[in-house]
């Protein structure tokens, strides 16, 4: 008997390996991602982190296929999918992050003064919905601990060809000056990454989203603007908004980032909803925050269609929310997003997610005659 649960043991053991060493799709998502649920969802984040720190996680060592190496403000990326921020708030992990397989990896948010956020719980996993909902509200270790991290990640930046980092920037929870508080971050952090994000889509931190409005986004934007041009680098400064904006808020921000004064260098679309879909089946849909994920896919492609057309293509998107697949990432390429961002989909299928989002990505793009990411962008209003 005992004999035969040894070698039951060990069979179990060798299939495990196995199953890891061949980042086995199935195993990870149903037996890796199912035991990291015995944590709640923050304490589970926090270790993902840390291991990743550790440099334990998934390595996906493959060349990038040539279809996906592709240009963005002059910059090379050996793939379009990159990481979405509120992963790496700290900026602790961003070279093991590469490892995984990401084209770029966006840190943050960062607020200027440390801060602990919101109470706990404070993230949910909506399972039956294949979302999260989280109001974490910009827990941050301020800008003076993440400047020394990036600063080092700058000297090593020659050893990572293709590959990009960006900081995205928020304000603390206290600040009555918004405007100061980004303008600190572009000064503290600006220098030491490839681009800048202006988050003012956060629907966790009261009163921010305000600063969509077209007169204070013209305000602050241009304001930013100057602040960049003062550093020697000049990162590419973009600008992050909600998928919540009304038609009339959505041709204000399309005016704003084209006109002459406030035209960054590109829009992420965008950050987590406040809208709640009838669809919701899970028992924490009803939590308060922004709700990421599946239920936020379809909503999130729409935007990306409709700033593409606004913005008639002249301003680069990053386009992020609900991707979990390489035809997810595909669709929004053809709507107009020249790069995709990962977060929720990971906390389902965990790191191995991004080798055959890119695989499939790759497959769609020759599938459809295109030669390359580029060609394929916005595509669908041509
Ligand atoms: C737990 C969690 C924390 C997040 N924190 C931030 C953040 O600090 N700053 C930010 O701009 N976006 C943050 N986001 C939003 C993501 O960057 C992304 O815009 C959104 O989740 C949609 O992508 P997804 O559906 O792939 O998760 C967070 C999302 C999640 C799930």
């Amino acid at each position: 008997m005992i004999r035969w649960w040894t070698a039951m043991g060990l069979t179990g053991l060798a299939s495990s390996f196995y199953c890891i060493a061949t980042d086995n799709r199935w195993f990870y998502r149903h037996i890796v991602m199912r035991v990291s649920r015995v944590f709640d969802a923050e304490t589970a984040h926090v270790m993902a982190v840390r291991l990743a720190k550790l440099g334990v996680l998934p390595r996906c060592n493959q060349t990038d296929d040539n279809i996906l190496n592709t240009k963005l403000w002059g910059k090379d990326f050996v793939n379009p999918v990159g990481l979405a921020a509120g992963f790496d708030k700290d900026a602790v992990a961003c070279y093991q992050l590469f490892d995984i397989g990401f084209g770029f990896i966006e840190v943050g948010s960062i607020t200027p003064l440390p801060q602990d956020g919101n109470p706990k719980p404070r993230v949910f996993r909506l399972l039956a919905d294949q979302g999260v909902i989280n109001r974490y509200g910009f827990n941050s270790c301020g800008h003076a601990d993440a400047a020394g991290r990036l600063k080092l990640w700058k000297s090593k930046r020659d050893h990572y060809p293709g590959k990009v980092l960006g900081v995205n920037l928020g304000k603390n929870k206290t600040s009555q000056d918004t405007f100061s508080d980004y303008q600190k971050g572009v000064l503290t952090l600006g220098d030491y990454v490839d681009y800048i994000v202006i988050n003012v889509s956060s629907p966790n931190t009261p009163g921010l989203r305000r600063m969509q409005e077209k007169e204070k986004l013209m305000d602050l934007l241009s304001k930013l603007l100057a602040v960049r041009n003062e550093l020697k680098n000049k990162p590419p400064l973009l600008v992050k908004v909600s998928p919540d904006l009304s038609q009339q808020e959505k041709e204000d921000v399309a005016t704003v980032v084209c006109s002459e004064k406030a035209k960054v260098d590109g829009l992420i679309i965008g950050n987590t909803t406040l809208q709640r879909p009838p669809s919701l089946h899970s028992i924490h849909g009803s939590e308060k925050g922004g709700l990421s994920g599946q239920p936020l896919k379809e909503l999130s492609t729409q935007n990306i269609s409709e700033f593409y057309q606004l913005t008639k293509g002249q301003v680069p998107i990053i386009g992020v929310g609900g991707v979990s697949s390489g035809q997810d990432a595909y669709d929004k390429i053809l709507a107009g997003a020249s790069l995709v961002q990962v977060y929720t989909a990971l906390v389902y299928d965990g790191p191995v997610l991004i080798k055959y989002i890119k695989k499939d990505l790759a497959q769609l793009l020759r599938q459809n005659g295109f030669s390359s990411v580029q060609e394929a962008v916005g595509r669908k209003h041509r």
